[in-house]
């Protein structure tokens, strides 16, 4: 379940596919931290912007205020978690500031802003995970309460952080996509020897290795060579990145007849998408899976099929209105967040989109409602 309604899957999914696409798991450990975050002072494309959910303007000083800063604000998926948080600020009559930080230097100036506003607490998806501890100790000076979203902090001594945190069952919600790209090839009839995956990847970010790895990990054990899986790392978790990280992949095994495609995201997916429709292979000899709730649903709905198949519908309900719920409530009423809580994903192909988002209740981040 990733909203409040239930999941009902008859009849929903392609036979072939069907067993392995609902999964939850919550409360999932940590895996070993890996996660060294992206490079102080990287290229950020956007300005921090720091804007009063609606209805906020006429709000009694006093009240209640909560920050959500995110690393990507062009990014569709943080958009939503930033639609979903607004929801909550509404619901509740909290006053909500939403930030862009794609550096280092960035997030401490938007910790500073909030502290300045005299907001109580934020949210954050952090541009480097490996900050959590200055991230943790400017926010202690100014008394702000914190929750993690999508990016767990690492600590100094390389350890997940004990902050409260909510992110995805990255290793589960990776096998599935490695699942569904197994069943898909299978449906096809491609032989094992003429198909390769392309696996566009970010290791520095645990989430993300967890997420590839778990692909990689379903993929061998149905039966696909190992040795046939392709690893690129991309520089930023962008299409433009994807794009040049698939591109080399193709052009050392450009005798390849048919790719698998999977990825961290939707954009990374579809960046080896366009690399590959570019060179001619297509929806036809293509298998791309996604993961996210945006990106990858706009190219679904686009009248001609490309090499991009399906994307595993994650919630930036739970993402974004949640986490801000929670926050609130723990700054209103003293009551502290679970330390770990892992959303689910769910399998959105062209057959059934429209069907999961209804599902989901996420008729609002596709544009449907
Ligand atoms: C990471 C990725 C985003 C999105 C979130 C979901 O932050 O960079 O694209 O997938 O995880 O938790």
């Amino acid at each position: 379940m990733l909203r409040t309604k239930r999941v009902h899957l008859a009849g929903v999914f392609p036979a072939l596919i069907a067993g392995a696409l609902l999964f939850c798991g919550c409360g999932e450990a940590p895996q070993t931290p890996q996660d060294k975050g992206t490079k102080p002072g990287q290229a950020g494309p956007t300005p921090v912007v720091a804007q009063p959910a609606p209805g906020e303007q006429g709000k009694q000083p006093g009240g209640i205020r909560i920050g959500f800063v995110v690393k990507q604000p062009e990014e569709l998926w943080f958009q939503n978690e930033w639609k979903f948080a607004r929801m909550a600020a509404e619901k509740y009559g909290f006053e909500l500031l939403t930030l862009g930080a794609s550096d280092g230097e960035r997030v401490l100036n938007v910790i500073d802003t909030l502290g300045t506003k005299g907001a109580q607490g934020f949210v954050i998806c952090a541009p480097e995970t490996r900050m959590g501890p200055a991230i943790m100790a400017r926010a202690q000076k100014y008394g702000m309460k914190v929750i993690a979203v999508d990016d767990q902090f690492v600590g100094a001594d390389g350890k997940f952080m004990q902050v409260p945190y909510m992110g995805l069952s990255a290793r589960e919600i990776g096998r599935n996509v490695g699942k569904a790209l197994w069943a898909e090839m299978r449906r096809r009839q491609w032989p094992p020897a003429e198909t390769a995956a392309c696996a566009i990847t970010h290791d520095e970010l645990n989430t993300v290795k967890e997420r590839t790895d778990g692909a990689a990990e379903a993929l061998v054990e149905a039966g696909f060579p190992a040795e046939r899986i392709f690893r690129s790392n991309e520089r930023e978790m962008i299409l433009p990145s994807a794009h040049e990280a698939a591109s080399i992949v193709l052009t050392q095994h450009n005798d390849v007849k048919y790719w698998l495609v999977f990825s961290v995201n939707d954009e990374g997916v579809l960046g080896a998408v366009r690399a590959l429709g570019e060179r001619g292979l297509g929806a036809e000899r293509t298998i791309g899976i996604g993961i996210g709730a945006g990106t990858g649903l706009l190219e679904l709905k686009k009248e001609t099929p490309s090499g991009f198949f399906g994307t595993v519908m994650i919630s930036p309900y739970r993402h974004g209105y949640e986490t801000t719920e929670m926050l609130y409530k723990w700054i209103k009423d003293g009551v502290p967040p679970p330390l770990d809580t892992r959303t689910a994903g769910v399998l959105a192909t062209r057959e059934n989109y429209k069907q999961v988002i209804k599902d989901l209740g996420l008729e609002d981040v596709a544009g449907d409602k």
